[in-house]
C-alpha cells in the first residue's frame, strides 16, 4: 500500500484529508504542521508520496521545505494549497513537484494526482538507473579503447623490433654492418618508453623535470626517432632555426609532445603528403589569441608540425584536446594523444595554437616561453658530456645481464674502471677476496636473496669507502610500497639515458648533492 505524509498547519484539513486517503485505500503515516518538524521526521519515516500545503506554521513555506527534501531525499511530493496565483506556482515551479492541487478537492482529484505522481516517480527512478548503466558503459568503452589502443600500439613497436632483428641475424650471417638496424631497434624502444610515459601523463603520475634545453636538439632528436616510422610517401622537411633557443622544459615530455603532433599528422595522411617540423624564435609585441588561450607578449620559441593531409572540420576543433575524442577506429586511435599534449604544455606554462582546413591540411604550433637569461645557461652538448667523464672506479651490481651491460658500456665509454657482478653474493666475494677498492656502487634494489641496500650495508661494515647510487625498473614510489624505503639515497629508475646517469654520477662523486 502506499505511504503518504502530510504536512499541514490546519488540523482540520489535515485530518479530512488523512480520512479521504485512507477511505480511496491509502495509508497515511503521519502529519506534521511545519517544514522544520517534517524535515526532521522524514528520514525515519520515509513515506512513499507527501502531500504538503503551502502555507505552514513556522519560518519555512512548502515550497522552502520541498527545496531542502530535493537536496537531501528522493521522496515525490505533490502541492496541496488554497493558492493559484502565478507567483506562488512560478516558485513552487522550481522545486519540480509532482502535482499540484488546488484546495477544496475532491477524492477523484486526490486519487488522479496521486497515481499521476507515482507513476512519474517511478519513471525518474528508472531514468537515472539507465542513466547510471549507460555513464557505466561509456567509462567501460573508453577503458576498452585505451587498452585497444596501447595493445596495437606496442604491437607496432614489437613489429618493428622483431623485424630489425631478423633483419640483423640475416646481416650478422654474412658478416654484414647491422648499425642502422640496431638504430632501429632503439628508435623502436624509444617509443614504447614514450608509449608509457603517455599513459603515465595521462594518469597525472608523471613528475615534471625541468631543465634548460636547446629547441634545436628536441626537433633533431625527434626527427631521427620518427624517420623510420613514416611511409615512404610521406616526406619529411625539418627547419630548425639557426639561433640558439633555451626554454626551460622536461625533455623527454617535449619530445612526446611533438611525437603525438608528427604521428597525428602521419594518420591524416593516408594517402601519402609533405609534413614539416620547424622549431623558431619569435617575438609578440602584443598578447596574441590562440586556441588554448591568450598568449602575453614576449620571447618564445615555437616548434610546430604541418601536414597536407584531410584536415579538421572546425566543429571538431574545441574538442580534439578533449581525452578520448577520436575520429579514427577503435583499432587507431584512443584520442590520448592530443590530451596528453594538452596536459604536458600547460603543466608547463605553454600554448597551443590549430589551423586547419578541412581537405587541406593542419598546423599545429606549440609556444614555450624563452630568455635571454635561460639561452646563456645552455651548454653545448659536447661540453655537457666532456664534463661527465671521470676515472673514478665503479662497481655495477645487477642481475640482469643486458642492463649490467648496458651500464658497464656507457661507464667504460666515459673513462670509468668497472667491476661487474651479477648479485649480491658474488659482489660480496669479489671485494673479500680481492680487496678491490671501489668508489662507487650502482645497483639495483631488487635482487635475489638480498636488495641492494643490504648490499650496501654489508660492503660498507667492510671497511670500504665508497657512495651508492640505486637502480630500479619501479618508480621510487613503488619502490617503498615493496617494502624498501630508498629516500636520501641517489635513486635513478630505468630506463635511463646515460647523461642521466653519468650527471648523477659526477653529482653524487663530487658530492654536489642537493
Ligand atoms: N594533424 C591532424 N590532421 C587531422 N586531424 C587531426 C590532426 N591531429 C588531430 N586530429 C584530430 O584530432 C583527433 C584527436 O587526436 P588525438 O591525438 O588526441 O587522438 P587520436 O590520434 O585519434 O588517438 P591517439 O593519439 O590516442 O592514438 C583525431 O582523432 C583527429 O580527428
Ligand atoms: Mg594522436
Amino acid at each position: 500500500m502506499i505511504s503518504i505524509f502530510i504536512v499541514e498547519d490546519e488540523a482540520i484539513v489535515a485530518l479530512d484529508l488523512k480520512s479521504n486517503l485512507e477511505r480511496i485505500g491509502y495509508s497515511v503515516t503521519g502529519i506534521v504542521p511545519s517544514g522544520e518538524e517534517a524535515l526532521e521526521k522524514i528520514k525515519d519515516i520515509n513515506p512513499d508520496l507527501i502531500i504538503m500545503d503551502i502555507r505552514l506554521q513556522g519560518s519555512l513555506d512548502g515550497i522552502d521545505t520541498a527545496a531542502i527534501l530535493n537536496e537531501k531525499y528522493d521522496i515525490p511530493f505533490i502541492f496541496l494549497s488554497a493558492y493559484s496565483d502565478e507567483g506562488i506556482i512560478e516558485r513552487a515551479k522550481h522545486v519540480e513537484p509532482f502535482g499540484y492541487i488546488i484546495k477544496p478537492f475532491g477524492a477523484n482529484n486526490l486519487r488522479t494526482a496521486i497515481e499521476m505522481a507515482m507513476y512519474r516517480a517511478k519513471m525518474k527512478t528508472e531514468l537515472s538507473k539507465l542513466e547510471q548503466q549507460l555513464r557505466q558503459s561509456e567509462k567501460m568503452k573508453a577503458v576498452g579503447n585505451l587498452a585497444g589502443g596501447i595493445a596495437h600500439d606496442f604491437n607496432n613497436i614489437l613489429t618493428v623490433i622483431l623485424g630489425y632483428s631478423t633483419l640483423i641475424e640475416d646481416k650478422i650471417a654474412q658478416g654484414e654492418n647491422i648499425l642502422s638496424e640496431v638504430e632501429g631497434i632503439r628508435n623502436a624502444a624509444l617509443k614504447a618508453n614514450l608509449l608509457t610515459k603517455h599513459l603515465l601523463a595521462f594518469s597525472r603520475k608523471q613528475v615534471l623535470n625541468p631543465e634548460v634545453v636547446e629547441m634545436n636538439i628536441i626537433v633533431e632528436n625527434v626527427s631521427r626517432m620518427i624517420n623510420r616510422l613514416l611511409p615512404e610517401n610521406i616526406s619529411l622537411n625539418v627547419i630548425t632555426d639557426p639561433e640558439y633557443q633555451a626554454v626551460f622544459i622536461d625533455q623527454a615530455q617535449i619530445e612526446q609532445v611533438v611525437l603525438n603532433l608528427v604521428l597525428n599528422a602521419k594518420d591524416a595522411m593516408p594517402d601519402g603528403g609533405y609534413m614539416v617540423i620547424s622549431s623558431q624564435t619569435c617575438r609578440l609585441d602584443n598578447n596574441m589569441l590562440v586556441t588554448t588561450g591568450s598568449v602575453p607578449k614576449g620571447d618564445y620559441v615555437t616548434i610546430s608540425v604541418k601536414d597536407n593531409g584531410i584536415g579538421i572540420p572546425s566543429e571538431n576543433i574545441e574538442h580534439i584536446f578533449d581525452p578520448f575524442f577520436t575520429t579514427k577506429s577503435v583499432q587507431k586511435g584512443t584520442g590520448l594523444g592530443l590530451a596528453s599534449v594538452y596536459g604536458i604544455i600547460k603543466q608547463s606554462g605553454g600554448y597551443i595554437d590549430v589551423k586547419s582546413e578541412p581537405g587541406k591540411g593542419s598546423k599545429f604550433t606549440i609556444y614555450l616561453e624563452t630568455t635571454e637569461e635561460k639561452t646563456s645557461k645552455l651548454k653545448k652538448p659536447e661540453e655537457q658530456m666532456e664534463k661527465l667523464k671521470g676515472d673514478e672506479t665503479v662497481l655495477v651490481v645487477e642481475d640482469e645481464d643486458e642492463v649490467r651491460r648496458m651500464v658497464v658500456t656507457m661507464l667504460s665509454s666515459n673513462g670509468y674502471q668497472t667491476i661487474e657482478a651479477s648479485n649480491p653474493g658474488e659482489a660480496l666475494l669479489i671485494s673479500e677476496n680481492t680487496n678491490m677498492l671501489f668508489d662507487l656502487l650502482i645497483t639495483d634494489v631488487f635482487m635475489p636473496l638480498m636488495n641492494g641496500i643490504q648490499l650496501s650495508e654489508r660492503l660498507h661494515t667492510m671497511g670500504i669507502d665508497f657512495k651508492t647510487i640505486y637502480i630500479s625498473g619501479y618508480e621510487s614510489k613503488l619502490v617503498k610500497k615493496k617494502g624498501v624505503d630508498i629516500n636520501g639515497f641517489e635513486f635513478l629508475p630505468k630506463p635511463f639515458k646515460s647523461i642521466d646517469l653519468l650527471s648523477m654520477i659526477r653529482r653524487t662523486l663530487d658530492g654536489m648533492l642537493d
